[in-house]
């Protein structure tokens, strides 16, 4: 199964308004998550808001079948980015979606806000 990581366009963190930056943080951090992500086999989408704008910039790595995470806080750099990806190659890589605390890279670490058990199959 595909490993999909959804990337919050939308997201401003603290003092985005004063920067006077004209692209919006989670907009930055999709360009970066898209960049490192190509030719991995994962595959990126953007979405407006996974409502956790209080804790942004807020990606979801998910796959059918296995955990799903949101992942959250995160700079607009180029370290997070790299980060996000090579723990999504992890997931993408584990049958269950988990993936061991050893493996995790340090730019994910303190970054987890949520995780999602699969959907059962529609026939139970
Ligand atoms: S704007 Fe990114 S979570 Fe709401």
């Amino acid at each position: 199964m595909t490993t999909w990581i959804t990337i919050c366009d939308t997201c401003k963190r603290d003092g985005w308004a004063e920067s006077g930056a004209t692209r919006t943080d989670g907009a930055v951090l999709a360009e970066l998550v898209e960049s490192a992500a190509q030719g991995t086999g994962l595959r990126t989408r953007r979405t407006a808001c996974l409502m956790g704008c209080d804790h942004s910039c807020n990606v979801a790595v998910q796959a059918m079948g296995k955990l799903n995470y949101t992942l959250g806080r995160f700079e607009p750099t180029k370290e997070a980015a790299q980060g996000i990806v090579d723990w999504a190659l992890d997931h993408a890589a584990s049958e269950s979606g988990q993936v061991p605390y050893r493996n995790w890279p340090v730019a994910v670490k303190g970054h987890f806000v949520t995780r999602h058990p699969p959907l059962p199959s529609d026939d139970g």
